[in-house]
């Protein structure tokens, strides 16, 4: 359907406020981030403070994951009902609330509580910033600002190795985990001066103010046809959506897309580098706890320095052929790590060669899997059930993610490193033909586009 929303009307890269909200709502990603890297570097002091026991250490790490995963879920509902601005806000408060708990913690409990309530704010981020962001971006530009939230969590990821490092002399924990405050207000100071976005004004009958929010963001661009356009997509939907309406049959393609990016993204390994990379480069043959680190830090590094390639290429090659070429990469890359490990007799120099695969592991994953799942739940799905299914999907990959950094240890026990890097690059060949066969192009188009391609697939199915 071709749409009368025109795009060349449209600033190519956003106004400079757009950009802004956009930025200020990616800071819900350096939640996420700053969590996933900082605990474990702070469960050496806070083991030492508590005399924790294996069932309290793995509390404090996974309960975070466990209220990530079940916010997420939650959230998407509460981004289509409160509004995402108002959902952003709360987030800020909760997580907020649940640092402050951390660093004060006087016992294991309230630790493990503090842990819960973090981990409800960053799923609720999760849930709550692709889809603002998205809902706010002009469409040429929707790529690289969605995009943003990634490029947050990889800062957020990179910053955590930092503190931890410059805290380990001193051993502060309480610190390491007081100072995610810092992100979280900065979340919500931002979003009390940023607007909610026109699409969900609109939603709610609030024309008025949809078209004040359009004219401040889009600047001169025109903005009668987009409030048309978001009109006409809401006359289809008639009501809005609930859990039921996630299997309707004009849905259910991009459900099945959404879930299947979700899981890919963490079974393919990611995380069992990330947060055990010290691990594996020592069992690769770099004895040096230090050296060890050095090396996690540059592994950061690179994951920060690609996703902003991928920022840079989203809008100009589009989705398809990056998710294509960096899953491709990710194969060859887990393909390389296998075969290092199931050497005979690898030592000294070539731990250098684990090290340069591991980085190039991360660098197809920034370019691909990484920004383009949290771009796509933000964009493949219809108006009216967008921020439910996009935090269903959110919610599925942090239960992923849980699932995977809890059984690495265990799997690279039972059938060592090597076949376990073989289990995540065929698990990354069907991601691949998962990614071929299913997901389609959005770069460029508008988010009504979308919805509409999917109604006339439907249609021409039928
Ligand atoms: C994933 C995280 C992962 C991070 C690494 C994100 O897209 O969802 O699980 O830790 O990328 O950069």
């Amino acid at each position: 359907m071709t749409s009368a929303y025109d795009l060349a009307a449209q600033e190519e890269k956003g106004t400079p406020f757009v950009i802004l909200a956009a930025i200020l709502a990616a800071v819900g990603g350096l939640l996420f981030g700053y969590d996933t890297g900082v605990i474990s570097g702070a469960l050496i002091f806070i083991r030492q403070r508590f005399a924790l026991t294996v069932l309290h250490e793995e509390l404090v790490v996974s309960v975070a994951l466990v209220g990530a995963a079940c916010a997420s879920l939650a959230g998407g509902r509460l981004a289509d009902y409160l509004g995402r601005r108002a959902t952003l806000l709360a987030t800020s408060i909760i997580f907020v609330a649940g640092a402050l708990l951390c660093a004060l913690a006087a016992s294991v409990t309230a630790l493990i509580a503090g842990r819960l309530v973090v981990g409800v704010g960053i799923g609720l981020a999760c849930s709550a910033v692709p889809v603002y962001i998205s809902e706010i971006s002009p469409a040429p530009a929707r790529g690289w600002m969605v995009s943003l939230i990634q490029l947050a969590i990889t800062l957020g990821i990179l910053g955590s190795y930092i503190v931890d490092y410059a805290f380990s002399g001193s051993g502060s924990w309480r610190l390491m985990l007081g100072l995610a405050v810092v992100p979280g207000l900065l979340l919500g100071l931002g979003m009390i001066f940023m607007p909610e976005t026109p699409r969900w004004l609109t939603e709610r009958g609030r024309e008025e103010e949809a078209r004040r929010v359009l004219k401040k963001i889009r600047g001169d661009a025109n903005i009668e046809a987009e409030i048309r356009d978001i009109e006409q997509t809401l006359r289809l939907a008639k009501e809005r959506g609930r859990w039921a309406d996630l299997l309707e049959p004009s849905v259910r393609p991009a459900l099945v897309i959404g879930l299947g990016i979700a899981i890919f993204q963490q079974v393919t390994g990611i995380n069992a580098v990330i947060y055990y990379a010290p691990t594996i480069i020592q069992a690769a043959g770099i004895p040096s706890a230090s050296g060890a680190i050095l090396a996690t830090a540059g592994i950061g590094l690179v994951n920060v320095v690609m996703t902003v390639l991928a920022m840079w290429l989203m809008d100009r090659v589009g989705r398809r052929p990056l998710l294509l070429f960096g899953t491709g990469g990710m194969i060859v890359t887990l393909g390389g790590l296998g075969l290092f490990f199931h050497l005979p007799g690898r030592a000294g120099a070539s731990a250098g060669v684990a090290v340069f695969l591991l980085m190039a592991y991360v660098a197809s994953f920034a370019v691909s899997l990484g920004p383009i799942f949290w771009l796509l739940i933000s964009e493949i799905y219809p108006l009216k059930i967008r921020g439910l299914a996009g935090g269903t999907a959110a919610g599925v990959n942090w239960a992923f993610n849980f699932l995977v950094s809890l059984t690495f240890l265990s799997l690279i026990q039972a059938i060592g490193p090597g076949d376990a890097f073989w289990l995540y690059g065929v698990l990354a060949v069907a991601s691949w033909i998962f990614s071929y066969r299913l997901v389609p192009e959005t770069k460029g188009r508008t988010l009504e586009q979308i919805e509409a391609a999917w109604h006339d697939r439907l249609r021409s199915a039928a």
